[in-house]
């Protein structure tokens, strides 16, 4: 075939960069779940399917936002449902993000300026990794949850230092040493913010998250919630100060630069955060506990050290990786496969999540389909 056109030709040039993707074993390509057992999705909590966060028969309020919460995206319900969400999490303000990627985005982009260095775990999520590669601050990574090696990167930083991790990291599911990681950010003078995303709704008494759990709200800069796991909605809270607050009007431009969420999202996150006090977390948890019992009863298996919902069963190499997911997949069971350049080359594996809604039965079926795979 002749290719002509510009058009054409470009269209042709992408298409060798995703062949090379296929060629690696790390094209992506979306997938429906087609009615298999969750097993994958961050709905936590079975909020998101339950129902119980529609809300019907609300004509009163306009369908969009009609502009930025700058211009005309603004409201009271917007500024109540921050206020709610602030006194959840024991702190003085928060401001209220259309998605997590943009809370991280927008918050990591500004805080910092040239001369100052961020310093984050080397498993933090891309959007803060594309949050502060929009600064002019020094960026600093230390080995994952590796206190020492923070010292160290803490010796070397040079003007303001911030210190960022996740509580619950989104694909080993394992936690921070954030008691210890507060006292040395003290002790050298570090601001440390925290990405609650996957511990909001599942730690601390009222689902509050692992901050307020270790009480730690006094030595955290700030944290981010985000409203599409647990919560089971869409969009996110950056909390902290209301000077960090002011701050953020100011200069996030992700905040700044786009139109806000639709009125009625808000009484849905204040819907939801009514809710979470009454969140099954129990049987999540004791859930989690009765798959990793299963699981480690076959020596065989490698998964990773993770007392929260996040699971892995590392694979190890890309192919293998997607064969075991769609070999899971066939059997009913709907997990994904997270490959490299996600995680380290090596680290290839299947992320499992357990949720509240999940059955002892299911997670007997997915470990029996996973100890028969020969995919191992
Ligand atoms: C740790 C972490 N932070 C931020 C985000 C982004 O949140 P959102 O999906 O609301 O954009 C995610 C989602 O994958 C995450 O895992």
């Amino acid at each position: 075939m002749k290719l002509t056109s510009t058009n054409e030709l470009f269209d042709h040039y992408l298409q060798q960069k995703l062949d090379d993707k296929t060629a690696t074993g790390t094209l992506r390509t979306l997938v429906h779940s087609n009615n298999a057992i969750d097993f994958s999705s961050n709905d936590y909590l079975g909020f998101a399917q339950s129902g119980l966060l529609t809300i019907d028969g609300e004509h009163s309020l306009t369908s969009g936002a009609t502009g930025s919460r700058s211009i005309t995206g603004n409201s009271l319900l917007a500024e109540e449902t921050e206020q709610l969400i602030a006194t959840f999490h024991n702190r003085e303000a928060a401001l209220i993000f259309n998605t997590g990627y943009m809370a991280n985005v927008g918050l990591f982009s500004c805080i910092a300026a040239k001369g100052d260095t961020f310093i984050s775990d080397e498993f933090i999520h891309a959007s803060i990794i594309d949050g502060m590669r929009l600064s002019y601050a020094n960026r600093l990574r230390f080995k994952h949850n590796d206190l020492a090696d923070l010292e160290k990167k803490l010796q070397l930083a040079t003007g303001k230092k911030i210190v960022i991790v996740e509580s619950i990291y989104s694909m080993d599911g394992d936690a921070a040493p954030l008691i210890e990681m507060a006292e040395l950010c003290k002790k050298n003078n570090a601001l440390l913010i925290v990405d609650e995303a996957h511990a909001t709704g599942l730690y601390g008494d009222k689902g509050n998250g692992l901050v307020c759990q270790y009480r730690l709200e006094n030595e955290v800069y700030a944290c981010i919630h985000t409203f599409g796991k647990a919560i089971g909605l869409h969009g996110a809270a950056i909390t902290g100060s209301k000077v960090l607050r002011n701050f953020l009007i100011n200069h996030a431009r992700s905040f700044i630069y786009t139109t806000a969420l639709p009125p009625h999202n808000y009484l849905q996150i204040q819907l939801a955060y009514q809710l979470l006090p009454s969140g099954k977390r129990k049987a999540l948890h004791a859930l989690v506990d009765y798959f990793r019992e299963a699981i480690a009863v076959n020596k065989d298996i490698t998964f990773i050290d993770s007392h929260s919902p996040i699971q892995g069963i590392m694979v190890g190499d890309n192919f293998a990786t997607k064969a075991l997911a769609n070999h899971l997949i066939e059997n009913g069971f709907f997990v994904r496969p997270i490959l490299s350049p996600t995680v380290p080359v090596g680290k290839e594996r299947i992320r499992i999540c357990i949720h509240s809604f999940n059955t002892k039965e299911q997670i007997d079926g997915l470990v029996y389909s996973i100890v028969n795979s020969i995919f191992l």
